[in-house]
């Protein structure tokens, strides 16, 4: 039972596809010793197909999390971003790509990247599995973008109302 209409907008074949297009793409560019940083909860999903297709083309990354808060229990961003729960891992001097599942304002991946410099990175990419155009408030891309999608909420595949739907194998947009 769905507690809301969902549009199907990605399914989870081609979620497949671009998941292991993008581990080809950083296996390239980032070929030193790998950390990466799943910022949670949201892309814990797409997070661990990203870390499988990067074992597919022959990485060894080592892993971290970071949770963050930026959302309450609704649809609009509160704007401000906190840490639930910080790293353990030194970032000193590490080759870091942080993973999200979606960039819309820009103020969690702003905010990740800055603490990440500040523990010491030497490099810091960023790879998405959604990206909203025209929502962003600050100046922070991604290196790495899945897809590009309309400005719907969009759930499934780790993404979340509410905390529900993070299960959904597809990318769906809530209607009502
Ligand atoms: P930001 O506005 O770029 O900081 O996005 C922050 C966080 O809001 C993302 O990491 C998601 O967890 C969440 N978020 C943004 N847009 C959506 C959406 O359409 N569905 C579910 N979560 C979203
Ligand atoms: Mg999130």
């Amino acid at each position: 039972m769905s507690r809301h209409k969902l549009e199907k907008l990605i399914s989870s074949d081609a979620i497949a596809v671009q998941v292991s297009t993008l581990a080809n793409r950083i296996a390239k560019d980032m070929p030193r010793d790998l950390m990466v940083v799943i910022l949670l909860r949201g892309s814990f999903v797409f997070a661990a197909d990203l870390l499988r297709a990067l074992h597919a083309v022959g990485m060894t990354p080592q892993v971290d999390f970071l949770t963050l808060s930026s959302y309450g229990m609704g649809t609009e961003s509160k704007g401000e971003v906190q840490i639930v729960r910080d790293l353990v891992e030194s970032m000193s001097g590490r080759d870091v790509l942080i993973v999200d599942d979606i960039l819309e304002s820009g103020r969690t991946l702003a905010f990740a990247k800055d603490l990440i410099t500040q523990r010491g990175a030497r490099m810091i990419r960023i790879g998405v599995l959604l990206e909203k155009p025209g929502k962003r408030k600050t100046d922070v891309a991604a290196d790495y973008v899945g897809f590009t999608i309309p400005d719907k909420f969009v759930v499934g595949y780790g993404l979340d109302y509410a905390n529900y739907y993070r299960e959904l194998p597809y990318i769906g947009a809530v209607t009502i």
